[in-house]
């Protein structure tokens, strides 16, 4: 079991299926959460569930926008929080791209809109709050930043097991995910020798009421044979998040089950 006593995490994107198993689990390991996401219902459930604890604190944050980052930052510190972990996992997924229920467009017809909605989110988002990050924590204090890709960062996408699925893996996302890492290795040297790490962590097929049919066409994929549990990816960033991940920087961890590894 991980022991987070000590650690103040800030995580973006913190309402989804990830997040908020990261969030729960964070604090049931002893660390303090500052918690980001857009307003809405996934921001109402976090603070249904963890509104009381006072370790717990939530921010509305929406990393496209370059003054909220800044200002949330400003904030959190202001409200006495001092993160030492900030976690950079706020992505626009597909049906976040294009609304629940419409389909995706081909390739041919993605508009450079959308695909620069993804990267302002996916990617400059990114980049802002470690920019804010630099800004305001590293040098002051010993801190690490975990930035998250997937398994199609470097990896191409499976095409063929979308065929006739509600949704679809689109271009923006690989490249969004590739170029996070690169902001990990560039970061990585600029820090060390300012007491900051930061790595990433590259999640493979997370389990979220897909059909039998989806799990059973990429479970062909990857070596377990089967989609992964949320708790699992937690279980490795717990790791990246501790103490005990003091020696690592610049380094991309993939916990997917063995699909990059074929
Ligand atoms: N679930 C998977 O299978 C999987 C696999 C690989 C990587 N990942 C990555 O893990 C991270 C979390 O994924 P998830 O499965 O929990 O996704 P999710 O769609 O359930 O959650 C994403 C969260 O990001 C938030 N978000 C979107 N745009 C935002 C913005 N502009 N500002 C702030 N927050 C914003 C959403 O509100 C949401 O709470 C993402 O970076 C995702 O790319 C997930």
């Amino acid at each position: 079991m991980v022991d987070l006593t000590g650690r103040t995490v800030f995580i973006t994107g913190s309402g989804g299926v990830l997040g908020s198993t990261y969030v729960r689990r964070m604090l049931a390991a002893g660390a303090k959460v500052v918690s980001t996401d857009l307003p809405g219902p996934r921001a109402d459930a976090l603070l249904e569930t963890h509104g009381d604890n006072p370790d717990f604190v939530f921010y509305d944050m929406d990393v496209s926008d370059e003054a909220a980052v800044t200002a949330i930052f400003q904030r959190v510190m202001a409200d006495g929080w001092q993160p030492n972990v900030v976690l950079n996992n706020a992505a626009i997924t597909g049906e976040m791209l294009m609304g629940k229920g419409k389909s995706f467009p081909d390739f041919a017809d993605t508009t450079v809109e959308d695909f620069e909605k993804t990267l302002r989110t996916n990617l400059t988002g990114a980049f802002m709050v470690a920019r804010q990050m630099d800004r305001d924590i590293v040098g002051k204090y010993p801190a690490t930043l975990i930035n998250v890709a997937s398994m199609y960062a470097l990896n191409g996408a499976h095409h063929r097991i979308y065929d006739g699925m509600p949704f679809k893996n689109f271009s923006a996302y690989g490249v969004t995910k590739a170029g996070i890492h690169g902001l990990t290795v560039w970061l990585a040297g600029y820090w060390a020798g300012r007491q900051a790490t930061v790595n990433t962590i590259a999640p493979g097929a997370v389990f979220n009421g897909h059909s039998e049919e989806f799990q059973s066409r990429v479970s062909e994929l990857i070596m377990a044979d089967r989609m992964g549990k949320p708790d699992e990816i937690a279980d490795v960033m717990l790791f990246l998040a501790s103490e005990g991940a003091g020696y690592m920087t610049g380094q991309l961890v993939n916990v997917d089950g063995g699909f990059s590894a074929w």
